[in-house]
């Protein structure tokens, strides 16, 4: 079937992930219809669809169904359902702060496994049984788990798990980005609000751990890489009828300290990012990067811009949008 009839929900549209991979699938011609609660978007009253999706609309030349809806209620969903034949569904709708996670763990269990379990009912009742998913946390090995059992109890179901390394940067257009809501949690936006003047100064997290600059070590990712390891995923599963659960690690292979990223960022941007070093932040390991071999080797997927690109469209995003999708 061709990829213009082949229709694609995306929960979670309106997030980070979300939006830079209904972009890309778009561009692959897809049928996308993007469902989201508007938790970490945002949507001028004027507009019935949140800024994000707008402007995709406006880089594509193509329309997005739009519809505002919890995936933690189940009739809501039904509806969704009942209204449009999906061929496939792409799982985004999650909370995903580890801070704000040992606040509000019940939230993060209701929306993460409750809202992925309402999700997977309904897809089994209208037999739509081609899934590519990534839940946050703790929450992501319960739904793994989950969805292997899912897997094993009918062969119908073709579910690709993708573990995601640290995605950052944005659209090259620089028209769609990260827009985290207050301050933000990661390093990337952080280093970004400090560059057009947001925030004062960068606190990087401990310059003791194990690495060779003794800053934490991470595989960043550039955001339409990630995007478009989710679309390759989608086709993997399309192409070859593909059934059962599959995980891919999706990542560069390489690492690189927060002091390098800050380097790399003030090359790329010509601005100064002041910094201080603080004590170590609760939770942290010392280093972390991927072996994305697999997803090489199976979905034909691999990243391909390096730590430069990321930060210049980081800087191209925040220097277009200093307040984010708030005009
Ligand atoms: N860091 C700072 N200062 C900051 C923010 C981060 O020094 O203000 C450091 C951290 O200590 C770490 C590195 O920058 O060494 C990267 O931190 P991020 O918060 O950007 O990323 P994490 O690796 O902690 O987080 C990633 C994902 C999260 C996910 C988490 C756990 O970005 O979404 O892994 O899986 F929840």
């Amino acid at each position: 079937m061709a990829n213009k009839s082949w229709k694609v929900l995306v929960t979670g549209g309106a997030g980070y992930i979300g939006s830079h991979t209904v972009l890309e699938l778009l561009q692959a011609d897809f049928e996308v219809v993007v469902i989201d609660n508007l938790s970490n978007a945002y949507k001028d009253d004027n507009n019935i669809k949140p800024e994000c999706i707008l402007r995709i609309e406006k880089l594509t030349n193509k329309k997005i169904v739009f519809i505002q809806c919890d995936i933690t209620n189940l009739n809501e969903l039904r509806d969704i359902f009942k209204k449009h034949k999906f061929h496939s569904v792409i799982h985004f709708a999650a909370l995903k702060a580890v801070g704000e996670s040992c606040e509000k763990p019940l939230e993060y269990y209701k929306t993460n496994v409750c809202g992925t379990l309402n999700l997977l009912k309904v897809m089994r009742d209208f037999n739509v049984k081609c899934n590519c998913t990534n839940p946050y946390g703790k929450t992501k090995y319960m739904v793994e788990e989950i969805l292997k059992d899912l897997c094993t109890s009918n062969q119908e179901w073709s579910v690709i798990s993708l573990r995601y390394f640290n995605p950052v940067g944005a659209h090259s257009s620089g028209q769609i980005g990260e827009d985290p809501n207050g301050v933000p949690n990661n390093l990337m936006p952080y280093i970004a609000q400090v560059s057009v003047g947001k925030r004062e100064i960068l606190y990087i997290y401990g310059n003791d751990y194990d690495t060779p600059d003794g800053t934490g070590v991470r595989d960043y990712i550039h955001i339409t890489d990630l995007a478009m390891g989710h679309v390759k995923a989608m086709i993997y599963q399309k192409i070859h009828n593909s059934t059962g659960f599959k995980v891919f690690n999706l990542g560069t292979g390489k690492g690189y300290s927060v002091l390098e990223v800050i380097q790399a960022f003030e090359k790329a941007s010509g601005q100064k990012i002041p910094y201080k070093i603080v004590e170590r932040r609760a939770g942290d390991i010392s280093a972390s990067y991927a072996d994305a071999s697999l997803a090489n080797k199976e979905l034909g997927w691999q990243a391909t811009k390096n730590i430069g690109d990321m930060c210049l469209d980081t800087w191209k995003w925040q220097q277009n949008n200093p307040n984010g999708y708030k005009r």
